[in-house]
């Protein structure tokens, strides 16, 4: 059966602000077909790379990154926001569609020279990406592609990332 996964983003005008239409993906993840489908197509992309850890931002990067690590059978490196983790840690701060935030990842939570596939549900200005990036380069961690459900095209996320391999599942 092939899916339209459009059919199951739900498009939310304003929120949270004026002017944003957000790309909300519950609708998909409520569907077990389309969530496994969506998975899927992530760990399609990523078997001829070679991943030895996946990595995603919080928070909806862990819902799309965690069942992608479990199906490639390797592990997950959670990239989190201020004041969660316990121990020691490197941090980036960056800019989003709308704000700015902080990202942090446990000094040991990729090795240096292993192979890392980062993952997130939606890319937007890219600034999420690009920090997650610059965390697991720092850790020593080599980026051998990455992988989202949704790219907002005009938001122009790519040009940031120039140099990086990416699957997006949907364009809009
Ligand atoms: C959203 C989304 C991406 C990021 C994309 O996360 O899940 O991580 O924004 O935007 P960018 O490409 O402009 O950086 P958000 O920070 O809203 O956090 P959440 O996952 O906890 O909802
Ligand atoms: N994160 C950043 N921009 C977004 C959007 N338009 N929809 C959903 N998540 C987002």
């Amino acid at each position: 059966m092939s899916i339209n996964f459009k059919d199951y983003v739900a498009n939310v005008k304003d929120f949270p602000e004026p002017g944003i239409i957000f790309r909300d993906i519950s609708p998909l993840m409520q569907d077990g077909q389309a969530y496994a489908a969506a998975t899927d197509a992530i760990v399609d992309y990523a078997k001829a790379k070679n991943v030895e850890m996946v990595c995603g931002p919080e928070a909806r990067g862990f819902i799309v990154g965690c069942p992608v690590a479990y199906k490639l059978g390797v592990g997950f490196a959670p990239a989190r926001k201020k004041g969660k983790l316990p121990r020691p840690t490197v941090s980036v701060t960056y800019d989003l569609e709308y704000g700015e935030a902080s990202l942090y990842m446990h000094k040991d939570a990729v090795k240096p020279g292993q192979r890392v596939l980062v993952v997130d549900d939606l890319m937007a200005t890219g600034g999420t990406l690009a920090a997650t990036i610059k965390l697991v380069e720092e850790l020593g961690g080599i980026v051998v592609g990455t992988a989202f459900l949704i790219e907002l095209t005009d938001l122009h996320g790519r040009d940031k990332i120039k140099g990086y391999d990416m699957f997006t599942l949907m364009q809009y």
